[in-house]
């Protein structure tokens, strides 16, 4: 996909740019910023433009799912935030701008999703709070890859009105996913762990163009689960298991998709619980699956070691209790030794590769779970199509 990037935009001087960010940073419960690597990707796109000699910057992002414009969820700590990062004021406005925007050089708006034109499933109003916002600017610019799966008015509304363009961050995440989707370096491993069946879709995809599919996580455990393993008390999601006679057949038909052969179990979700490993076809009632046993993890290596492309997505197991933070550690390790390309998405894998200090050494860690998914499931981004040639 080609699409309009900075320096494709005409001179900025006396120009005013909207910036679509993505500040949905995880907060703690005193409502502090807990990562802020959404915002610290922004600065490299918020500096070129103000070189490139833009009289205005008028940030927007969306800050969580609000239900009731909770105070907790304004965008004053982001902007807070953004200030203290680019040492330069940053003016927080109540509002979306409405008839009346201050002068100041960065502007950050409020939180989107507490306009109800946002997410509206109103075209009308959707296009209506689109349109509001793109008068405020000459030029859009998306620096929201991880938001760029949306359909919602500062995301596609917005660039309808004035021209849009991608910021560098857009770029390059689009570019290293494209990159190992489109071509790969051979042999590619695919390892899709995490909680969710909604990533079938993906492997689905994925078998076109992935020599082998590592599959962890509770996901194993619903596709064991549907081969008519007992799981025991594992985990696993039913919806979008509903084809499951498919999913069997496609399981089984395939020696691409590889499943664990063994689990650590415990007898409850807990640090502390009794833990054992067991083989795939032992798990007993009152036992689930956190992490993939010894066996599976060195089978999942040796592969890992083969491989030029590897797409991680999802965590091996529940890496945030020690007991259960093996397979994760290994297999997050063995991909960054890897010299080869290593794209990694999804917050929970991103979050791993954080706090496992493995960040550095991987070609890419999307800021993008559903959207750097929903690229290698092989779907257009509707927020970037708008900004394709
Ligand atoms: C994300 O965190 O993945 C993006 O900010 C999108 O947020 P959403 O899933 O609430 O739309």
């Amino acid at each position: 996909m080609k699409l309009r990037g900075l320096e494709d935009m005409p001179d900025l001087k006396g120009k005013r740019v909207f910036v679509r960010v993505d500040f949905n940073v995880p907060l703690d419960k005193n409502g502090s910023i807990q990562d802020d690597k959404r915002i610290r990707h922004a600065l490299p796109t918020l500096n070129r433009l103000l070189e490139k000699g833009a009289k205005q910057l008028i940030l927007a992002t969306h800050v969580g799912r609000p239900k009731a414009n909770e105070t907790k969820l304004k965008t004053d700590i982001e902007a807070h935030a953004l200030s203290k990062l680019m040492n330069r004021s940053v003016e927080k406005i109540k509002d979306w701008g409405g008839s009346h925007i201050p002068e100041a050089q960065i502007i950050m708006l409020e939180n989107l999703r507490f306009h109800p034109g946002e997410k509206s499933k109103d075209t009308s109003e959707k296009n209506f709070f689109g349109k509001q916002l793109a008068n405020l600017a000459d030029f859009y610019v998306n620096e929201a890859f991880s938001n760029s799966h949306r359909t919602h008015a500062s995301m596609t509304s917005v660039p309808a009105h004035i021209p849009g363009y991608a910021g560098l961050g857009v770029e390059k995440e689009v570019k290293a996913i494209e990159a190992a989707t489109t071509n790969p370096k051979k042999p590619l491993i695919a390892v899709i762990g995490g909680l969710k069946a909604d990533k079938l879709t993906a492997i689905y995809n994925l078998l076109e163009i992935a020599d082998y599919i590592l599959v962890a996580g509770a996901l194993a455990c619903n596709l064991l689960k549907a081969k008519g393993y007992n799981i025991g008390d594992s985990k696993s999601d039913d919806e979008g298991m509903e084809e499951k006679t498919k999913i069997v057949q496609i399981i089984n038909e395939n020696k691409k998709i590889q499943l664990p052969t063994d689990f650590v179990v415990a007898n409850q979700f807990s640090e502390s619980a009794r833990c054992k490993v067991v083989s795939a076809n032992e798990i007993k009632p009152g036992w689930m699956a956190l992490d993939i046993g010894p066996e599976s993890t060195s089978k999942f290596v040796t592969q890992i070691k083969l491989a030029q492309t590897i797409l991680w997505f999802g965590p091996i197991g529940v890496f945030e209790m020690k007991p259960f933070s093996n397979g994760t550690k290994a297999i997050g390790e063995a991909i960054a030794k890897n010299s080869g390309t290593t794209i990694i998405g999804g917050g929970d894998s991103a979050n791993a590769v954080k706090k496992l200090g493995l960040e550095a050494q991987m070609t890419l860690v999307s800021t993008g779970g559903g959207a750097s998914l929903q690229m290698i499931e092989g779907r257009k981004l509707p927020a970037l199509s708008v900004l394709s040639e």
